[in-house]
Protein backbone atom coordinates (compact mmCIF):
# COMPACT_ATOMS: atom_id res chain seq x y z
CA UNK A 1 0.00 0.00 0.00
CA UNK A 2 1.23 3.54 -0.22
CA UNK A 3 -1.21 6.05 1.73
CA UNK A 4 -0.98 4.34 4.77
CA UNK A 5 -2.24 7.32 6.55
CA UNK A 6 -5.41 8.05 6.72
CA UNK A 7 -6.93 10.73 9.24
CA UNK A 8 -10.15 9.41 10.49
CA UNK A 9 -12.60 9.89 13.08
CA UNK A 10 -14.02 6.68 13.45
CA UNK A 11 -12.47 4.45 15.75
CA UNK A 12 -9.80 1.79 14.18
CA UNK A 13 -10.28 -2.12 15.30
CA UNK A 14 -7.58 -3.14 16.65
CA UNK A 15 -8.80 -6.46 14.45
CA UNK A 16 -6.58 -6.14 11.23
CA UNK A 17 -8.72 -9.49 10.02
CA UNK A 18 -12.24 -7.29 9.62
CA UNK A 19 -10.40 -5.46 6.65
CA UNK A 20 -9.38 -8.71 4.87
CA UNK A 21 -12.26 -9.76 1.89
CA UNK A 22 -12.38 -12.22 -0.36
CA UNK A 23 -10.05 -11.22 -3.80
CA UNK A 24 -13.16 -12.31 -6.15
CA UNK A 25 -9.97 -13.27 -8.49
CA UNK A 26 -12.73 -14.95 -11.11
CA UNK A 27 -14.23 -11.13 -11.00
CA UNK A 28 -11.39 -9.74 -13.02
CA UNK A 29 -12.27 -9.11 -16.27
CA UNK A 30 -10.36 -10.16 -19.73
CA UNK A 31 -9.70 -6.43 -19.43
CA UNK A 32 -8.48 -6.06 -16.06
CA UNK A 33 -6.49 -8.91 -17.25
CA UNK A 34 -4.79 -7.01 -20.17
CA UNK A 35 -4.26 -3.93 -18.27
CA UNK A 36 -1.98 -6.41 -15.77
CA UNK A 37 0.10 -7.49 -18.61
CA UNK A 38 0.51 -4.37 -20.06
CA UNK A 39 1.90 -2.40 -16.84
CA UNK A 40 3.74 -5.24 -15.95
CA UNK A 41 5.73 -5.32 -19.44
CA UNK A 42 5.69 -1.95 -19.25
CA UNK A 43 7.35 -1.93 -16.21
CA UNK A 44 9.76 -4.51 -16.21
CA UNK A 45 10.92 -3.08 -19.47
CA UNK A 46 11.48 0.49 -17.45
CA UNK A 47 13.20 -0.52 -15.10
CA UNK A 48 15.45 -2.93 -16.55
CA UNK A 49 18.37 -3.61 -14.65
CA UNK A 50 17.58 -0.42 -12.43
CA UNK A 51 16.17 -1.54 -9.53
CA UNK A 52 18.05 -4.10 -6.10
CA UNK A 53 18.28 -7.12 -7.82
CA UNK A 54 16.81 -9.28 -5.04
CA UNK A 55 13.62 -7.12 -6.48
CA UNK A 56 14.24 -8.64 -9.87
CA UNK A 57 15.00 -12.29 -8.31
CA UNK A 58 11.41 -11.87 -6.29
CA UNK A 59 9.61 -11.34 -9.56
CA UNK A 60 11.35 -14.21 -11.54
CA UNK A 61 10.65 -16.30 -7.93
CA UNK A 62 7.00 -15.78 -7.48
CA UNK A 63 6.27 -16.17 -10.98
CA UNK A 64 4.91 -12.75 -11.35
CA UNK A 65 5.36 -12.33 -15.13
CA UNK A 66 2.72 -14.82 -15.40
CA UNK A 67 0.20 -13.57 -17.52
CA UNK A 68 -2.81 -11.84 -15.98
CA UNK A 69 -3.44 -10.68 -12.30
CA UNK A 70 -1.86 -12.76 -9.76
CA UNK A 71 -3.98 -14.73 -7.67
CA UNK A 72 -3.12 -14.51 -3.93
CA UNK A 73 -3.52 -18.21 -3.11
CA UNK A 74 -1.17 -19.51 -5.92
CA UNK A 75 1.24 -16.26 -5.15
CA UNK A 76 0.99 -17.24 -1.17
CA UNK A 77 1.79 -20.82 -2.34
CA UNK A 78 4.89 -19.46 -3.35
CA UNK A 79 5.91 -16.64 -0.81
CA UNK A 80 4.68 -18.27 2.27
CA UNK A 81 7.27 -20.76 2.86
CA UNK A 82 10.08 -19.31 1.46
CA UNK A 83 9.68 -16.07 3.82
CA UNK A 84 6.68 -16.51 5.98
CA UNK A 85 4.81 -13.54 4.07
CA UNK A 86 1.43 -14.37 2.69
CA UNK A 87 -0.83 -11.25 1.13
CA UNK A 88 -4.23 -10.62 1.55
CA UNK A 89 -7.38 -8.58 -0.56
CA UNK A 90 -8.56 -5.46 1.25
CA UNK A 91 -10.77 -3.08 -0.55
CA UNK A 92 -8.77 -0.01 -0.39
CA UNK A 93 -6.49 1.76 2.25
CA UNK A 94 -6.00 0.45 5.45
CA UNK A 95 -5.73 2.91 8.55
CA UNK A 96 -2.20 3.36 9.81
CA UNK A 97 -2.86 0.94 13.01
CA UNK A 98 -4.08 -2.02 10.94
CA UNK A 99 -1.25 -1.73 7.99
CA UNK A 100 1.36 -2.24 10.97
CA UNK A 101 -0.63 -5.02 12.41
CA UNK A 102 -0.92 -6.87 9.01
CA UNK A 103 2.62 -6.10 8.46
CA UNK A 104 3.90 -7.43 12.28
CA UNK A 105 2.03 -10.60 11.18
CA UNK A 106 3.71 -10.86 7.85
CA UNK A 107 0.94 -10.21 6.26
CA UNK A 108 0.21 -8.04 3.90
CA UNK A 109 -2.63 -6.54 1.99
CA UNK A 110 -3.27 -5.83 -1.66
CA UNK A 111 -6.23 -3.93 -2.87
CA UNK A 112 -8.47 -6.48 -4.65
CA UNK A 113 -8.94 -4.21 -7.86
CA UNK A 114 -6.79 -2.62 -10.77
CA UNK A 115 -6.77 0.65 -12.04
CA UNK A 116 -8.07 1.09 -15.77
CA UNK A 117 -6.77 1.41 -18.65
CA UNK A 118 -7.34 5.26 -19.23
CA UNK A 119 -5.83 5.55 -15.59
CA UNK A 120 -2.42 4.03 -16.39
CA UNK A 121 -0.33 6.45 -14.66
CA UNK A 122 -2.69 7.98 -11.99
CA UNK A 123 -3.80 6.44 -8.61
CA UNK A 124 -5.96 7.99 -5.91
CA UNK A 125 -5.57 4.50 -4.37
CA UNK A 126 -3.12 1.78 -4.24
CA UNK A 127 -4.02 -1.12 -6.53
CA UNK A 128 -3.20 -4.89 -7.00
CA UNK A 129 -0.59 -3.38 -9.56
CA UNK A 130 1.32 -1.61 -7.07
CA UNK A 131 0.56 -4.00 -4.03
CA UNK A 132 1.95 -6.76 -6.24
CA UNK A 133 4.46 -6.15 -8.21
CA UNK A 134 5.67 -2.99 -6.16
CA UNK A 135 5.83 -4.60 -2.85
CA UNK A 136 5.79 -8.27 -3.28
CA UNK A 137 8.79 -9.45 -4.81
CA UNK A 138 11.01 -8.04 -2.06
CA UNK A 139 9.14 -9.73 0.63
CA UNK A 140 10.63 -13.07 -0.83
CA UNK A 141 14.06 -11.63 0.47
CA UNK A 142 14.97 -12.74 3.78
CA UNK A 143 16.39 -10.05 5.42
CA UNK A 144 13.93 -7.03 3.71
CA UNK A 145 11.04 -9.58 4.86
CA UNK A 146 12.22 -9.59 8.53
CA UNK A 147 12.88 -6.09 8.35
CA UNK A 148 9.41 -5.25 7.08
CA UNK A 149 7.98 -7.13 10.31
CA UNK A 150 9.75 -5.20 12.57
CA UNK A 151 8.87 -1.96 11.33
CA UNK A 152 4.91 -3.15 11.60
CA UNK A 153 5.79 -3.75 15.36
CA UNK A 154 7.54 -0.49 15.79
CA UNK A 155 4.27 0.95 14.03
CA UNK A 156 2.36 -0.52 16.43
CA UNK A 157 4.44 0.48 19.80
CA UNK A 158 4.89 4.21 18.04
CA UNK A 159 1.28 4.42 17.51
CA UNK A 160 0.28 3.18 20.77
CA UNK A 161 2.92 6.06 21.91
CA UNK A 162 1.09 8.76 19.56
CA UNK A 163 4.50 8.65 17.57
CA UNK A 164 2.69 6.66 14.76
CA UNK A 165 4.21 9.31 12.18
CA UNK A 166 8.36 8.43 13.35
CA UNK A 167 7.40 5.18 12.10
CA UNK A 168 5.20 5.72 9.06
CA UNK A 169 8.21 8.12 7.66
CA UNK A 170 10.77 5.20 7.99
CA UNK A 171 8.81 3.07 5.87
CA UNK A 172 7.87 5.53 3.24
CA UNK A 173 11.87 6.48 2.89
CA UNK A 174 12.80 2.79 3.03
CA UNK A 175 10.10 0.20 1.97
CA UNK A 176 7.70 2.70 -0.28
CA UNK A 177 10.43 5.14 -2.11
CA UNK A 178 13.71 4.69 -0.95
CA UNK A 179 16.74 3.98 -3.28
CA UNK A 180 19.60 2.02 -2.36
CA UNK A 181 23.35 1.65 -3.76
CA UNK A 182 24.06 -1.89 -5.16
CA UNK A 183 27.90 -2.65 -6.76
CA UNK A 184 28.12 1.61 -6.36
CA UNK A 185 25.47 2.22 -8.70
CA UNK A 186 22.22 4.00 -7.81
CA UNK A 187 19.02 1.59 -8.17
CA UNK A 188 15.30 1.52 -6.78
CA UNK A 189 14.50 0.11 -3.63
CA UNK A 190 10.99 1.30 -3.28
CA UNK A 191 7.50 -0.02 -4.07
CA UNK A 192 6.76 3.41 -4.79
CA UNK A 193 9.32 3.90 -7.35
CA UNK A 194 9.10 0.30 -9.06
CA UNK A 195 5.86 0.56 -9.82
CA UNK A 196 6.04 3.96 -10.98
CA UNK A 197 6.35 5.01 -14.49
CA UNK A 198 7.31 8.69 -14.04
CA UNK A 199 8.53 8.46 -11.03
CA UNK A 200 11.14 5.29 -11.32
CA UNK A 201 13.33 7.42 -13.73
CA UNK A 202 12.91 10.80 -12.71
CA UNK A 203 14.48 9.43 -8.37
CA UNK A 204 17.31 8.09 -10.18
CA UNK A 205 18.04 11.21 -12.82
CA UNK A 206 16.48 14.20 -11.80
CA UNK A 207 19.10 17.00 -11.50
CA UNK A 208 16.24 18.85 -8.95
CA UNK A 209 15.70 16.33 -6.03
CA UNK A 210 17.98 16.21 -3.23
CA UNK A 211 18.79 12.42 -2.12
CA UNK A 212 20.52 12.20 1.15
CA UNK A 213 22.05 8.98 3.07
CA UNK A 214 19.38 6.90 4.85
CA UNK A 215 19.57 6.76 8.33
CA UNK A 216 16.45 6.20 10.66
CA UNK A 217 16.80 9.54 12.71
CA UNK A 218 17.01 11.41 9.31
CA UNK A 219 14.22 8.88 8.06
CA UNK A 220 12.28 10.25 11.19
CA UNK A 221 12.66 13.71 10.70
CA UNK A 222 12.19 13.93 6.66
CA UNK A 223 8.45 14.77 5.70
CA UNK A 224 7.28 13.16 2.46
CA UNK A 225 4.19 13.65 0.07
CA UNK A 226 1.76 11.52 -1.39
CA UNK A 227 0.47 13.80 -3.94
CA UNK A 228 3.05 14.38 -5.94
CA UNK A 229 7.14 13.23 -6.36
CA UNK A 230 9.25 13.14 -4.02
CA UNK A 231 11.62 16.64 -3.29
CA UNK A 232 13.70 14.04 -1.77
CA UNK A 233 14.58 10.60 -1.58
CA UNK A 234 17.09 8.81 1.01
CA UNK A 235 19.65 6.69 -0.06
CA UNK A 236 20.93 3.15 1.51
CA UNK A 237 24.63 2.89 1.15
CA UNK A 238 23.58 -0.64 0.98
CA UNK A 239 20.62 -2.60 0.62
CA UNK A 240 22.12 -4.86 4.08
CA UNK A 241 23.19 -2.10 5.58
CA UNK A 242 19.60 -0.39 5.90
CA UNK A 243 18.00 -3.59 6.68
CA UNK A 244 20.37 -4.10 9.85
CA UNK A 245 19.75 -0.24 10.70
CA UNK A 246 16.25 -0.39 10.88
CA UNK A 247 16.53 -4.23 12.84
CA UNK A 248 18.85 -2.76 15.15
CA UNK A 249 16.12 -0.10 16.32
CA UNK A 250 14.13 -0.69 19.44
CA UNK A 251 10.70 1.01 19.81
CA UNK A 252 12.24 2.48 23.09
CA UNK A 253 15.00 4.33 21.31
CA UNK A 254 12.27 4.73 18.62
CA UNK A 255 10.39 6.71 20.96
CA UNK A 256 13.18 8.70 22.29
CA UNK A 257 14.68 9.92 19.65
FE1 LIG B 1 2.90 0.75 -1.18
Amino acid sequence: MRHETIETTLPVSPRWQEYVVPQHWAHFTAEDHAVWDLLFARQVELLGSRVVSPFLAGIDLLRLSHPGVPELAELNAILEPRTGWRTVAVPGLVPDAVFFAMLAKRVFPVGNFIRRRDQLDYLEAPDCFHDLFGHIPMLAHDDFAAMVEHVGRLGQAAIAAGAGDKVARIYWHSVEFGLALEDKELKILGAGLASSFGEAHFSLESREVERLPFSVERAMGTPYRHDAFQPRYLLSRSLDETIAEVLALTPERLLAL
